[in-house]
């Protein structure tokens, strides 16, 4: 009796454990199968993913957007990928320098838009971002000027005016100066209008040390390589969202240092000026291909 009860205790120890190590076994087949597709095959994300969003650029918001605020700090509403907006080739064939911008504000979601399609986080496991960086050293910074009424929020009301500095882990903008600097920072543009009359100005600076620490002297240019991406970017998002942006290259660097209240080591490069624009820029395969047709035949290329 004694070895039957002891036989069977151990029956049932073994099957415990085969049905452990099954158990162990099937977990770690699907989380295999889960990083094979989400890697090589890519998710499709279903209904949700065709967002609420409808056409941002057009005006239309998402109705259950809430914005909030914690002491200084705006917490931006997330990130969307809106599908079937604007193809890519037409983000870039619309794209144009906009210095004409209508009395309106801009919204909070397209500023949220704005900031992630600049510098926000595109990669969740080493917080890669949406431009490309030399050993993702990431070395700009990203700052918002911000006017009187130019940001409207859901509610009606307007973001407070002033510098904001973005911070792309926690997408969302902190206060660092209240005022509405918007004239000051025209006049450091070298007067510039469109910069005074933008909705906002974003304000890219570089702290150069991130990158010429890895890369030597030759971190310098990669630092300058990456501006234009981010500012490339501001422009192919402003497109999409039926904004106008324009970079502004001159202005006196300490003087818009001073504006922005960067600290010593970061350096103002790009001000991007971006709001409603008065008219949108479109043109036409055929009138690009005209234009190629009309160089072809100046060069003798075709009859
Ligand atoms: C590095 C750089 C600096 C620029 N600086 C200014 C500027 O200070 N003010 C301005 O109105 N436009 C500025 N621009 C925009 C150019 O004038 C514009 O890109 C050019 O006229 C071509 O027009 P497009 O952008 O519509 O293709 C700058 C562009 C670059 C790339």
């Amino acid at each position: 009796m004694y070895t039957i009860g002891l036989g069977r205790a151990m029956v049932s120890r073994y099957l415990a454990l085969a049905v452990l190590l099954l158990i162990v076994v099937a977990i770690g087949v699907a989380m295999m199968l889960n990083i094979l597709i989400t890697r090589f095959i890519g998710v499709e994300k279903g209904p949700e993913g065709v967002d609420t969003y409808g056409e941002i650029g057009a005006g239309v918001e998402p109705a259950n957007v809430t914005i909030v605020f914690r002491d200084n700090v705006v917490l931006l509403p997330y990130p969307k990928i809106r599908r079937g907006v604007l193809s890519t080739e037409e983000a870039i064939a619309y794209r144009r320098s906009i210095r004409d911008y209508a009395d309106r504000p801009i919204s909070i979601v397209q500023l949220s838009q704005l900031l992630w399609a600049t510098y926000g986080i595109s990669e969740t496991r080493w917080g890669l971002r949406t431009t490309p960086s030399a050993g993702a050293t990431y070395p700009l910074e990203i700052y918002v000027v911000v006017g009187d009424g130019r940001v409207s929020l859901p509610d009606g009301d307007s973001l407070k005016a002033g510098v904001y500095r973005y911070d792309p882990h926690t997408h969302s903008l902190a206060l660092v100066r209240a005022g509405d600097f918007m004239v000051e920072l025209s006049s450091a543009a070298v007067n510039q209008r469109w910069v005074r009359e933008a909705a906002i100005n974003v304000v890219i600076c570089a702290v150069y040390e991130r990158t010429t620490r890895v890369y030597g002297e030759r971190g310098y240019r990669y630092v300058y390589m990456e501006v234009g991406h981010a500012g490339q970017n501001i422009y192919l998002e402003a497109t999409a969202l039926n904004l106008g942006a324009v970079v502004i290259g001159a202005f006196y660097d300490d003087w818009v240092k001073g504006i922005i209240n960067a600290e010593d080591y970061e350096h103002p490069l790009y001000i991007v000026s971006v709001g409603i624009p008065r008219e949108v820029y479109r043109v036409s395969e055929d009138e690009i291909a005209e234009y190629i047709d009309g160089r072809r035949r100046d060069r003798g290329l075709v009859d």
